[in-house]
């Protein structure tokens, strides 16, 4: 190959490398953790409750298990003054005031908004003062925004263009800050999120805090995993985890599902009221560890039979990470291969709920699990 050619050939295998890398060198280089007030909170959201999160985050030990991110959703927007700058509404007197106290906390600060003229529940949108509005963010000492589609249809190229549009804006104010794209994963977002500066895509529609509905986003993730990595994560949405509309093993199993598709952990209930097993579910280091494991390795489905799903993710020391899942509502026992998960002949067993090991299993592991639940472990080569 001449010299010239090899010359052009290095430049463009940089310029497709380099968005990626910068990614992984930057902000969300695991799976962002945190909290957003809209699945508990919806508009009903303002000053005081944020600064109650940030204060719970840190008292309830979240802050201590990985938590960082206290991120308000829609309805925070008011009007734009005559320069075009947008204020906060009379829910938040002072955002920068508020950034600050986030801050003072150890912790960061997310904001909310939409590339369309409105958000999703009315309030003033970004469009036309991208660049202004990622200026005010960046000014009160935004670190986090979630960018939300908000507009019935589009094509590909308009989505493209529009976030890639507010990446710009956000670049332009030197300040890092998570880029979280939201547009319910019309046009197979995983495929080109990461270049319109994504460091996290929504894959699906709005989460319910009810079985079925974490269920059926959960188990559909499946065939995302070789999208997601260092630095940019597909998202299956906020949890639900503590608002009270599934039982004690549901919220276990969203959690552990969660934890397996290495996605996004923004919790979505009031932290200044959990019961103990919600902090508990919620601040599980060893399950935590599973989602932040350095390796960004999402998780997939090994095998399903009917209800009976058993899902694997690779870790970086080498150890498997197996959920047996049962779909559906009663105790039944399960099994999975050694084989199955890479592992050959015998293996060291720890459950991560339990935290306890299991001891050696040999070929193969099998246990009860309870309807709706989960049996989750890590499994490493003897
Ligand atoms: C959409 C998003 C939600 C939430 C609301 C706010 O529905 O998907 O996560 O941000 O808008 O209006």
């Amino acid at each position: 190959m001449s010299t010239q050619r090899s010359a052009w050939l290095a430049v463009v295998v940089l310029i497709l490398w380099f968005p990626l890398a910068a990614q992984e060198a930057g902000v969300a280089r695991t799976p962002p953790m945190g909290w957003n007030s809209w699945n508990h909170f919806r508009e009903r959201v303002d000053d005081r409750t944020v600064r109650a999160q940030a204060e719970a985050m840190v008292v309830s030990g979240m802050k201590d298990a990985g938590y960082v991110y206290v991120n308000i959703d829609d309805t925070w927007e008011g009007q734009r003054d005559a320069k075009g700058l947008i204020q906060p509404n009379q829910k938040f007197p002072d955002m920068k005031a508020l950034a600050d106290y986030v801050h003072g906390k150890g912790l960061k600060l997310g904001i909310y908004s939409s590339p369309a003229a409105k958000t999703c529940a009315g309030y003033e949108g970004s469009r036309g003062h991208e660049e202004q509005d990622a200026e005010t963010y960046a000014n009160w000492g935004v670190d986090y925004l979630k960018y939300d589609w908000c507009q019935p249809g589009g094509t590909l190229r308009e989505m493209k263009a529009a976030y890639g549009k507010m990446q710009d804006a956000l670049k332009k104010t030197g300040r890092p800050m998570v880029f979280s794209l939201c547009q319910y994963g019309w046009h197979k977002v995983w495929e080109w999120g990461p270049s319109v500066g994504g460091n996290l895509w929504r894959t699906t529609d709005d989460i319910e805090d009810q079985y079925q509905a974490m269920a059926e986003i959960g188990f559909n993730q499946n065939g995302l995993e070789r999208f997601a990595g260092l630095g940019h994560w597909n998202d299956p949405d906020m949890l639900e985890v503590g608002n009270g509309g599934m039982n004690e093993d549901e919220y276990r199993t969203h959690m552990s599902l969660w934890a397996m598709l290495a996605a996004p952990l923004i919790a979505g209930n009031d932290l200044t009221e959990m019961t103990p097993y919600t902090t508990a579910i919620l601040t599980n280091r060893e399950v935590i560890a599973v989602d932040q494991d350095p390796l960004g390795q999402q998780g997939s489905r090994v095998s399903q039979e009917g209800p009976f799903e058993v899902w694997a993710k690779a870790m970086s020391d080498g150890s498997k990470v197996v959920g047996l899942f049962n779909r559906q509502t009663t105790t039944e026992r399960m099994s999975v291969n050694l084989s199955q998960v890479g592992i050959q002949k015998q293996a060291s067993v720890r459950d991560l709920w339990l935290k306890q090991d299991r001891g050696t299993v040999e070929d193969s592991f099998s246990d009860f699990v309870p309807g709706h639940g989960v049996i989750l472990v890590r499994m490493k080569q003897n």
